[in-house]
């Protein structure tokens, strides 16, 4: 082989090594990434016992802000105690796979006593069994698709173990047909919307949590039975705000190497904001946005808000 074919070969073997964006395949319809389908017949099998609390969300919905939150009442508020661990390691993600156990959402879990606070992406239909038999309390966010997917665009152009996401024009098509990682948004938000009477789901918004994050901590407190004084709750909100989470290693994801956050590319704890949308979407891309979300939530009107202004 030449010598010029050899360097050739020797580049397109580092390009396949380095690259550890993974492709999506599907469990039951569902775009997941290769590496969660290919075990998810454990994920499916996982036991959940009935103190758990599972937090589900389609992914950039607020889940680590509402993560924080939950440790911090459990744990009366314990600074450090809430500093024992990163947040993935606190609160493993059930679903999640990799050959670092402390990522790993089983390899975690098995190796932890109940009660357990447990993060998913998971649409509800994906939600291992075990969870309902044990009336397992669910808290879900949701939030608004345009901001969500703006979010989601920089995650995956940062995370480096997600398909590339190609431009924003195309991302927001994918979006819009369910393509990405986690499956369509629209059904995501519906099917815990219409399932929430019937199962123990407290319902959230990620806008109401912006709006007045004292109110929406009362609520996750009393959905787990706690009543907190105002000073504690006043706390938790200051503890729990988006600069003090930027400054908190075991909240902001710090943690997680640069080989699978670029965060040339972007941080995790990017803007924090409701309304980032109008950067992004074009007054075209918005046009047709909007009747196509209009179609798709016509059969389960969800009060999302665009803007705090609404
Ligand atoms: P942006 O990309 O819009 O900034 P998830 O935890 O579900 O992956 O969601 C991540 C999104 O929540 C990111 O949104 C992140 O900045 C935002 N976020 C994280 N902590 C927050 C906080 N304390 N207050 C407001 N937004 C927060």
């Amino acid at each position: 082989m030449g010598l010029r074919r050899l360097f050739l070969k020797y580049l397109h073997e580092m390009e396949k090594t380095e690259n550890t964006r993974c492709p999506l395949l599907e469990v039951r319809g569902i775009p997941l990434p290769e590496p969660i389908v290919r075990h998810f017949s454990r994920v499916e099998k996982f036991q959940a016992f009935k103190g758990d609390l599972l937090i589900a969300t389609y992914p950039k919905a607020g889940t680590t802000w509402t993560q924080e939150i939950v440790d911090l009442i459990l744990n009366e508020v314990d600074e450090e105690k809430c500093r024992r661990g990163p947040t993935h390691v606190r609160m493993p993600f059930l679903e999640m796979t990799s050959p670092d156990p402390n990522i790993s959402g089983m390899a975690k879990l098995e190796k932890m006593d109940p009660p357990r606070v447990i993060k998913t992406h998971l649409p509800i239909q994906l939600v291992p069994q075990s969870f309902w038999d044990a009336g397992c309390k669910v808290i879900y966010v949701a939030r608004n698709p345009k901001d969500s997917v703006v979010s989601y665009f920089y995650f995956d152009r940062m995370n480096l173990t997600q398909p590339e996401p190609g431009p924003w024009g195309e991302y927001l098509e994918k979006f819009m047909k369910g393509q990405l990682g986690w499956g369509s948004w629209y059904d995501h938000v519906k099917g815990y919307w219409r399932e929430k009477q019937n199962k123990n789901i407290l319902y959230l918004f990620y806008e109401d949590m912006k709006e007045n994050s004292a109110r929406e901590v009362i609520r996750i407190s009393e959905f787990l039975g706690q009543h907190l004084s105002k000073d504690v709750v006043d706390k938790i909100v200051k503890l729990t705000t988006f600069a003090a989470m930027c400054d908190n290693p075991m909240a902001n994801y710090s943690a997680v190497p640069d080989t699978i956050f670029d965060r040339k590319v972007s941080q995790f704890m990017r803007k924090g904001e409701v309304g980032d949308w109008p950067n992004h979407f074009s007054p075209e891309e918005d046009a047709v946005f909007e009747e196509h979300y209009h179609k798709m939530m016509a059969d389960t009107p969800i009060p999302f808000r665009f803007s705090l202004s609404e």
